[in-house]
């Protein structure tokens, strides 16, 4: 009895850990790229978009770009657009970056914010 008890805590650790890992591995830039059409319609590359364009953004600083104006708390915010960083954001925009002005709620699966970050590394 005790050992079949251990085998099966055993094997549920593994199926935990292969849960964790699988969201990362399977980022689908595809998927990502219909994804963004949620965000597009804000960052667009259009002079009067309402979000600063994304192109570029995976590895830049926050609130870099000149001809944007942010408000004062993603200014101060001194974030660089990584992974973790990224995750954190579109996720709960208001819990990562408390008083900046993006009008959105931010995404709740966590396989659409993967495959959005995946998309936006290529984004150029
Ligand atoms: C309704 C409009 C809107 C939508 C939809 C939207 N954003 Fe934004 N976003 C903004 C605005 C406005 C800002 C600037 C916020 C500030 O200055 O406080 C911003 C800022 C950002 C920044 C910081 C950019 C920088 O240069 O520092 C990132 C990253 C970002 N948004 C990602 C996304 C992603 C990814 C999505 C889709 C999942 C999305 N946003 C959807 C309006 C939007």
């Amino acid at each position: 009895m005790q050992a079949r008890n251990t085998g099966v805590l055993i094997g549920a650790a593994a199926g935990a850990v292969l849960i964790a890992i699988a969201p990362a591995a399977a980022a689908d830039a595809a998927h990502g790229k219909v994804v963004f059409q949620t965000c597009a319609a804000c960052h667009s590359d259009k002079p009067d978009a309402i979000g600063p364009s994304l192109r570029g953004v995976y590895g830049r600083k926050s609130a870099a770009l000149e001809d944007f104006r942010y408000s004062p708390a993603m200014q101060r915010a001194n974030l660089t657009w990584d992974d973790a960083n990224l995750r954190a954001y579109i996720k709960d925009p208001q819990a990562k970056v408390k008083g900046n002005r993006m009008p959105f709620g931010g995404l709740s699966s966590d396989a659409d914010i993967d495959d959005v970050i995946a998309y936006l590394k290529d984004y150029k």
